[in-house]
């Protein structure tokens, strides 16, 4: 199979920043139709009213139909959640553990601080995306993901059974096994799929792999691939492609976020290439995950074509200039725009 025309996929967890930044990401999500966005600004979108306003500055960035998330804190007003939910300015409400990742410092550090909000979300079905990794210094960094399976999301869950839960870029084999046994959506993006640990330690460090939750080993990555390529609806794209400037990425603290948004769907191809599974990249990047939001496939088409290995450019944009995560194999598949 040479070339292969599916549903135009969507991408169920993407940023695009604000300003400059967004001017320059948000024209190269090449293939996606729609694109739930992620709230993590600064100052953080935590209410309907900030939603509808960010929604307008992305379509004229040149994104034209972004899905828009509100940032879950301890002082969210549950009535603004569900009414931005009815009136369709938002998809879905994100949360974010205090600290866990970039731009999380609003986030939630008291859990049971936000129940009347998620009681609310749970009574009127907004869903829920979660950024699955407890913060707790003590935690080794590569536990983080497994102890919030424990340790929150299995409460949450027992507290809140018909809350409609996306756990977002999951990176182990625990999460697969969880999200099948619980019946929970999840997103994987292009780098746990096709990268684990030792691409960004063992040959150099490599900050352009480094994104949150951090890659974990081999075998974990080989849970994923089976997981996205199993047909099980629980599983669909979301890419978190994170865009940082080239400085903040190549840096002696080097900031958190891959960027894959113009290659990603290309990528995802690939990975289901190389897993003898292309018959099921429709329903991974273009079915489950609208069937979890409850809303309709797109009705156009794209189309991809194997040939040449894909050229990266070094960056993207000018001011800022963005690195592309470049996974350090082939990419064989282009999208036919
Ligand atoms: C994301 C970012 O940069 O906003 N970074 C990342 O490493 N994935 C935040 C997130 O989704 O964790
Ligand atoms: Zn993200």
């Amino acid at each position: 199979m040479d070339t292969l025309t599916i549903r135009r996929p969507d991408d169920w967890h993407l940023h695009l920043r604000d300003g400059a930044m967004l001017r320059t990401v948000a024209p190269l999500s090449a293939g996606f139709g729609r694109a739930l966005v992620m709230p993590n600004l600064v100052p953080p979108v935590t209410t309907g009213a900030m939603a509808a306003a960010y929604r307008e500055r992305i379509r004229a960035a040149g994104f034209a139909r972004p899905l828009m998330t509100l940032y879950l804190t301890e002082e969210t007003d549950p009535a603004d959640v569900v009414r931005a939910h009815a009136d369709g300015t938002i998809a879905a409400v994100k949360l974010y553990p205090a600290g866990a990742t970039t731009n999380s410092a609003s986030g939630v550090r008291d859990w049971d601080r936000i129940r009347p909000v998620v009681d609310a979300m749970e009574e009127h079905g907004v869903p829920l995306c979660l950024h699955g990794e407890v913060t707790d210094p003590e935690v080794d960094i590569f536990d983080r993901e497994l102890r919030f399976l424990d340790t929150r999301l299995a409460p949450l869950r027992d507290m809140h059974p018909g809350l409609r839960i996306t756990l977002e870029h999951i990176t182990t084999a625990d999460a697969v096994s969880w999200v099948l046994d619980h019946g929970v959506g999840a997103t994987i993006t292009v780098q746990h799929l096709m990268a684990d640990r030792n691409d960004m330690l063992a040959v150099g460090l490599r900050p352009h792999h480094y994104c949150l939750p951090v890659l974990k080993r081999r075998r974990h990555r080989d849970a994923l691939r089976h997981a996205a390529t199993s047909g099980a609806k629980n599983f669909f794209l979301g890419t978190d492609s994170a865009p940082h400037p080239q400085h903040a990425k190549e840096a002696a603290c080097c900031a958190a976020g891959c960027f894959t948004a113009p290659h990603a769907l290309a990528a995802y191809a690939q990975v289901f290439d190389e897993e003898g599974a292309l018959g099921k990249l429709e329903g991974f990047a273009s079915l489950h995950g609208p069937a979890h939001y409850r809303l309709e496939p797109n009705a156009d088409t794209v189309t991809l074509r194997r040939g040449e290995p894909l050229e990266l450019p070094a960056h993207h944009g000018g001011d800022p200039r963005v690195v592309p995560f470049d996974p350090g194999h082939p990419i064989r598949w282009h999208v036919d725009a």
